[in-house]
């Protein structure tokens, strides 16, 4: 099953000059949407996490997903006024702009075993924001994982010291 046909292209998508890669079919396509979650399983069944960490909003998608297939705890990582507790926060640049993520301050416990999941690594700028943020808890991240991976921005470059896989490569 080729996962690249059921991306659509959205030039120009949220501003002039983006093209945007739209998941909307992978995720209403039954066997696409197991396939790419079933994928991102097999790669980690060895790592061990315990928790898997996701930032709004289609990280969550995945990262629920994951967290269910592989019996482990899912902990949400939200944009600033998001969460009801106390929150630890990072500052981060997007493709386009830059923003703010936070996660309770009891999400994750010193030395925990973390898979961090995005739907798309485009820059890296929002994983390399959740992965500080993870990290400032004193876990230890054991896997990077994401759905489709733009190879031309070569923002996986950044995640060389960690075991980062992506189940579709766009170049
Ligand atoms: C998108 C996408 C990734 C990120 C990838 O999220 O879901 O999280 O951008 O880009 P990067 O590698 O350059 O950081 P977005 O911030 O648009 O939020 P959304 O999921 O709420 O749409």
């Amino acid at each position: 099953m080729d996962l690249r046909k059921l991306i659509r292209d959205i030039p120009d998508y949220p501003k002039q000059g983006i093209l945007f890669f739209d998941i909307t079919p992978l995720l209403g396509d039954p066997e696409g949407f197991r396939r790419a979650v079933d994928a991102l399983a097999e790669r980690f069944a060895a790592s061990g996490a315990t928790k898997i960490v996701a930032a709004e909003a289609r990280g969550f998608i995945f990262g629920a997903a994951l967290a269910y297939k592989m019996g482990i705890g899912f902990v949400p990582v939200r944009k600033p006024g998001k969460l009801p507790y106390k929150t630890r926060s990072v500052s981060y640049d997007l493709e386009y702009g830059s923003d703010t993520l936070c996660m309770h301050e009891d999400a994750l416990l010193r030395g925990e075993k973390v898979l961090v999941i995005d739907d798309l690594l485009a820059t890296g700028g929002t994983l390399s924001g959740v992965v500080k943020l993870v990290e400032e808890f004193g876990a230890a991240i054991v896997g990077i994982g994401v759905v489709i991976e733009l190879t031309f921005l070569n923002g996986k470059q950044q995640f060389s010291t960690y075991d980062c896989e992506s189940i579709l490569q766009i170049a």
